[in-house]
């Protein structure tokens, strides 16, 4: 019996050691030698007939069997355990090097990016936000801005006619005269009128059948020419930095006098000219169209010249997004390439 113990034993030792790749082969193991039919157990059942003397020492010999193989496989056990757990690190590792996907999110146009800072840049000196129809009667286009029909200045825009009366509006003065409409008693005005316009031009680098202006308009006791320009002033240094400086020459327009239009210093080269292909030399870029209120608009609408007076300015949005972001040709704004888009 003490033989068949001792090679029980070396069977247990060598099938935990050897044979035992996983935890279930090392259960399978267990219950062959440990088990209520395992090995030990059948072999004990031949004790019974055995003396006393002789049943006390083989009994030590099946405990110290059944401790020693016990021990062997709680040592096994751990030993797969942590060899399982590191095989399962190894296969799903997640490479946390790898780039992740980029979410692409939508953003504000270039022109409404503009457009936004104007606004916020007048709002800030206590300017109302105005709004116009697109489609617009002749009366407010022309005739309100004193531009009779037949009146030679209406070719400085040429027009999308819908009737005779009804046209896409060339200009947004005419919310100039639909605000002064909406008050009375000569009551003051601080406005700028965002939005689209539409003109009969050619669609190329510079120019396009539709485009965006925002109109400015203030009315009060003693507004002065030198308020205009101070305006002005403040609004190019807000926009284009204070390195900007402001340049009037004296100009045309129907519904003021006197006329200016309005020279910002070179954006590109900050106004030196030398070869510089924004200002082509001359070191100054026109940006926009004011004066004082002409006293005939302001009676038609409804004030009086000799109580108050005004002035008015209209500037194009196109033309401050190309200069402000090194834009030179238009037709990026709306051919709405997301190559283009996705710098702003
Ligand atoms: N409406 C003019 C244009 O589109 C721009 C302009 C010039 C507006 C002078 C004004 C102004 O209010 O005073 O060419």
């Amino acid at each position: 019996m003490e033989e068949k113990i001792l090679s029980i034993r070396r069977a247990a030792r060598e099938a935990i050691s050897v044979d035992a790749t996983n935890l279930k082969e090392l259960d399978a193991i267990r219950v062959k030698f440990l088990g209520k039919k395992g090995e030990l157990s059948q072999l004990m059942r031949g004790m019974g007939q055995l003396d006393e003397d002789a049943r006390r020492n083989i009994g030590k010999l099946f405990h110290a069997a059944r401790t020693e193989i016990e021990a062997l496989i709680a040592d096994k056990t751990a030993e797969l355990k942590s060899k399982e757990l590191a095989e399962k690190l190894a296969t799903e590792k997640i490479d946390i090097t790898l780039p992740g996907r980029r979410v692409h999110s939508g953003r504000l146009h270039p022109l409404t990016l503009t457009l936004n800072r104007v606004k916020e840049i007048f709002l800030q000196m206590g300017y109302t936000v105005e709004d116009g129809p697109e489609v617009e009667t002749d009366y407010y286009n022309f005739e309100a801005l004193n531009l009779p029909k037949d009146h030679p200045a209406r070719d400085m825009q040429d027009s999308f006619y819908i009737t005779d009366e009804i046209l896409m509006r060339t200009q947004t003065s005419p919310v100039q005269a639909r605000t002064m409409e909406r008050h009375s008693n000569n009551e003051p005005i601080r406005m700028i009128a965002p939005g689209r316009v539409y003109r009969r031009d050619d669609y190329d680098a510079s120019h396009s059948p539709m485009f965006t202006q925002v109109e400015g308009l203030v009315i009060d006791e003693r507004i002065t020419f030198g308020d205009l320009k101070g305006t002005l002033e403040y609004f190019l240094k807000q926009m284009f930095g204070e390195k900007a400086r402001m340049r009037l020459r004296p100009s045309f327009f129907p519904f003021t006098e006197p006329s200016a239009e309005v020279d910002v210093s070179c954006v590109m080269c900050g106004g030196h000219g030398t070869d510089c292909k924004v200002c082509h030399g001359s070191g100054w870029l026109e940006i926009l169209g004011a004066g004082m209120v002409h006293p005939d608009v302001l009676s038609m609408s409804g004030y009086d010249p000799k109580v108050v007076s005004g002035f008015a300015f209209g500037l194009g949005i196109e033309r401050i997004a190309m200069l402000k972001y090194g834009v030179d040709d238009m037709r990026l704004f709306y051919d709405n390439d997301v190559r283009f888009l996705n710098q702003f």
